[in-house]
């Protein structure tokens, strides 16, 4: 019997933060020839952005560090509806953590920190930095933090799958 674990990433506006973890999970995934294993997508606690593709700053990074092209996300905003649906719902920071507690009853088991999956313990905890209206650099810090902690989350997701 298949079965497909849904995640939802999110941030304030879609655009910046979340649209890089959900493609770069899909690709930790893909490279383990798992991406069947989970339905994933992206959205944001705001409704600023919704329609809208991600920012030109995610977009250049994730094609230049890693050949990934994003530019066929669009922006939507984070429901109750999605965060019943959705086996797990994972935050960009904790303010958004906080707006998406506020949508729903759902276990706090399944709303989650990205930077609670840092390989280095001393960084759990932490926000993923926003990096909206600042510079390139700031794309490329989060696309590190990003990628380390979509494939620690990952392999904690892989460790709740595996077989008894
Ligand atoms: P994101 O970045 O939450 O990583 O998508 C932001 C994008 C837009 C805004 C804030 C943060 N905004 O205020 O419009």
């Amino acid at each position: 019997m298949s079965h497909t674990t849904g995640i939802m990433f999110f941030c304030l506006g879609n655009i910046c933060r979340s649209p890089l973890a959900e493609a770069l999970f899909r690709h930790h995934a893909e490279a383990r020839d798992l991406a069947h294993r989970f339905h994933i997508e992206s959205s944001g606690t705001s409704a600023y952005h919704v329609g809208d593709p991600p920012d030109p700053g995610s977009v250049r990074v994730a094609r230049n560090r890693l050949g990934l092209d994003i530019t066929s996300q669009r922006s939507q905003q984070l429901t109750s509806d999605h965060l019943s649906r959705f086996d797990f719902a994972v935050a960009m920071d904790a303010s958004n953590l906080q707006n998406a507690r506020r949508l729903t009853t759902t276990p706090a088991s399944r709303l989650l920190l990205l930077r609670d999956f840092e390989p280095d313990p001393s960084l759990h905890g932490r926000d993923v930095p926003d990096p909206w209206g600042g510079g390139p650099r700031g794309f490329d810090e989060v696309f590190d933090i990003v990628h380390r902690c979509t494939e620690g989350l990952l392999d904690h997701l892989l460790t709740l799958q595996a077989p008894p």
